[in-house]
């Protein structure tokens, strides 16, 4: 118990350094971050106050924070067919054996994601929050690659075996594994749907653009916090204190980062969120206006 608080913790503490570490990083995306924080915040009931539900419903926040995980998150998730054997694709897992499943694999995978137009690429070693966002103007395409699909529901990535705690193979691998995942309570469709979402027609310029967070298409793909039974159950949780701990410290200071690239140490790879590696020297100014 001791342990997984500690690491719960410390996965909380790594996101929410490497959020602050991408946002100040980049004169744009800091700009945007404000704007999106300043958003949320005027939408608080009171002058001053921030809220967390805001914060959370933030479309360009919670872009954000999935790449940051998308990026950072390098857990195996570890399960157990107990009760007989276990067919995902081609292989065959005998009943007993532990598999692993890494979305360190998944989450770098160019063929499953949208890396951005030849004349603007935004390769999965970038950070680019945008991917995560949907638009009514096709200014924002979503995550995945155009024209990806998921597997068929005739060829399931896990077939015919009840996995680790009693739950169907297609909820291990699958439910909530991508919007729960992220803490998306607002994200698009989440069905099994092979999906890209484009608006096929050029939408009418009058008409305001609506932007969305989206983690359509994901299922399976993105697993910053597991799936099906044993899905983390404080996922939603560190969406809150990450983003509270973030905006508090974005709204009152100013972060000048110092010295080389930070980058991430993977020492601790298979057990949550990578830590940097080394110090990130800065300095904190208070800022006049909040
Ligand atoms: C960004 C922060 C976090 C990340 C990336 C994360 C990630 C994960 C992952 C990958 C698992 C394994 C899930 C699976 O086997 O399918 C897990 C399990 C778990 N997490 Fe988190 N976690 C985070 C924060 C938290 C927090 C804040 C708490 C508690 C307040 C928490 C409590 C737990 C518990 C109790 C489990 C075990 C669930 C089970 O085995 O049934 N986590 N987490």
């Amino acid at each position: 118990m001791r342990l997984t608080v500690c690491s719960a913790n410390s996965n909380s503490s790594h996101v929410a350094f490497w959020l602050i570490y991408f946002i100040n990083r980049d004169a744009q995306v800091l700009a945007k971050t404000r704007e999106a924080l300043h958003e949320a915040c005027s939408a608080a009931n009171a002058p001053g106050e921030i809220s967390i539900d805001e914060l959370c419903a933030s479309p360009y926040l919670s872009a954000l924070y999935a790449e940051t995980l998308r990026l950072r998150s390098a857990s195996i998730v570890m399960r157990k067919p107990e009760r007989r054997n276990l067919r995902i694709g081609r292989w065959l897992i005998p009943k007993g054996d532990v598999v692993g499943f890494s979305g360190w694999t998944t989450h770098f995978d160019e063929t499953l994601w949208n890396t951005g137009t030849p004349s603007e690429p935004h390769g999965l070693h970038d950070f680019w929050p945008e991917r995560f966002l949907v638009s009514t103007h096709a200014r924002y395409h979503g995550p995945t690659k155009p024209g990806h699909t998921k597997p068929s529901s005739q060829e399931p990535l896990i077939s015919n075996c009840r996995m680790h705690a009693s739950h169907s193979e297609q909820e291990a691998i699958s439910s909530g594994i991508t919007a729960g995942a992220v803490g998306a309570e607002k994200a698009t469709d989440l069905s099994c749907e092979p999906g890209f979402p484009i608006p096929n027609e050029p939408q009418d310029s009058s008409v305001s653009e609506q932007v969305s967070f989206s983690t359509e298409g994901l299922q399976g793909i993105f697993v910053p916090y597991g799936g099906g039974q044993n899905i983390c159950p404080g996922r939603y949780y560190a969406k809150q204190e990450i983003w509270l701990t973030v905006a508090i410290l974005m709204l009152k200071f100013d972060v000048e980062l110092h010295g080389p690239e930070t980058t991430e140490s993977y020492k601790f790879f298979a057990t949550g969120v990578l830590s940097p590696q080394g110090p990130t020297p800065f300095k904190l100014r208070r800022r006049s206006l909040v």
